[in-house]
């Protein structure tokens, strides 16, 4: 029987939409009816997706992993600890030592929303940093202040949260500008988060400075300085996006890259059901109704996801069955200096990462 004891769940609501945003929002209007209607979506999915577990023959353990991503589940304040308790975890009980994240939006929060949270078990924050500096928030179209970035940070680190910061590199006009990354990072690292999410911007064609993007080769440099020097302070870069002080690896996260399962709820989040050794199931809810959209993976399916993902990560992968063109390639990956073969398997390093796309194409040239 497939066990499953992490659970994503997406709030869809932002103070302001930010207009290189990725991920499925809405305008948060601050009405009551805006928040029932959630609600409602939240507790009509809670009857589908047990029945979809159900059917699957998934059983739910205790919790060892909550992410609450967004949109900004900040803007859920205490109304929505409330109706997580009650509602959520009533059918799905936290368990001892259990990861639980919520990413915070510097210009949403308040010490009575925390509060809100911690009581009923949240112990990690993720927050939407994105620069230290107030000339690139403001290019990011960011509506905080850098103050207030730095008063999340500060109070932080004063309670001795286990903190996460999202940064982002490719910044449009940061080559005009002549961004000074360290100079961001040394602010940053002075609050000692625990844990750093650096992201490289991807922009879709109508993003109004998609012009000003750096060129791959500014953006390439970038990643790499940024990643020696966070390993020189003595973070370790663990997948592609992440980097940890040791022993604060996300474990939600590492469930994803290690293909386990992870049950989903709220629009558009997307939950993984590892049924066997070879078959899988992705779920994803709609946004128009409680309702989902279901994908079926085949063994062939299951191989490839798990290749890509675990190449992505320090764990890196080793093929079941290793031709001798594979082989080849990866030999002409360390000559290359994109990473170490050993013992089977392959382990990429910040310069392999950089181009795992490549990489990857590279794979499917061979004949497996
Ligand atoms: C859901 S948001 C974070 C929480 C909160 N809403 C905030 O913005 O502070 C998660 C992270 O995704 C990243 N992100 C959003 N759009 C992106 C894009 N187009 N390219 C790269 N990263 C993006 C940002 O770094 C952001 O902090
Ligand atoms: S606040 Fe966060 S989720 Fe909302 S639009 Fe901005 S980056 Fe996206």
């Amino acid at each position: 029987m497939t066990q499953v004891s992490s659970l994503y769940l997406h709030v869809p609501y932002c103070k302001h939409l930010c207009n290189y945003c990725d991920f499925y929002k809405k305008q948060f209007d601050q009405s009551k009816k805006q928040i029932e209607e959630f609600h409602q979506f939240l507790d009509n999915s809670l009857m589908r997706h047990q029945e979809i577990l159900n059917s699957s023959t998934v059983e739910i353990l205790p919790l060892e992993t909550v992410y609450l991503g967004g949109g900004t589940p900040s803007l859920w304040g205490v109304e929505g600890a409330e109706f997580f308790r009650d509602h959520v975890l009533k059918e799905m009980p936290i368990g001892d030592n259990c990861e639980f994240t919520m990413e915070i939006d510097p210009g949403t929060w308040t010490q009575e929303m925390i509060d809100s949270w911690k009581k009923i078990g949240m112990n990690r924050i993720s927050i939407g940093t994105q620069s230290l500096h107030p000339d690139f928030l403001k290019i990011m179209d960011r509506q905080h202040s850098l103050q207030e970035s730095l008063d999340l940070l500060k109070f932080c680190q004063e309670n001795d949260w286990n903190f996460s910061l999202d940064f982002l590199l490719g910044i449009p006009f940061s080559k005009e500008k002549k961004r000074d990354i360290i100079s961001e990072l040394d602010l940053l690292l002075a609050y000692r988060p625990k844990h750093i999410s650096l992201y490289i911007l991807n922009a879709r064609s109508k993003y109004p400075h998609i012009q000003n993007i750096p060129d791959d080769e500014y953006i390439s440099e970038e990643y790499l300085q940024v990643s020696d020097y966070l390993v020189s302070k003595g973070y370790h870069h663990y997948e592609v996006s992440n980097f940890a002080l040791p022993g604060f690896e996300s474990k939600h996260n590492l469930k994803y890259w290690r293909s386990e399962s992870v049950m989903a709820l709220g629009p558009t989040g997307t939950g993984y059901l590892n049924l066997s050794e070879n078959s899988g199931l992705r779920y994803k809810w709609k946004v128009s109704q409680p309702e989902v959209e279901v994908e079926h993976l085949s063994q062939a399916e299951v191989e490839l996801e798990k290749m890509y993902l675990l190449l992505r990560t320090s764990m890196g992968w080793s093929p079941e069955r290793l031709s001798p063109q594979l082989e080849k390639l990866f030999e002409h990956w360390v000559s290359q200096r994109l990473g170490v073969y050993q013992s089977g398997k392959m382990i990429l390093n910040p310069r392999g990462f950089i181009i795992l796309d490549s990489l990857m194409s590279d794979i499917f040239n061979q004949e497996l």
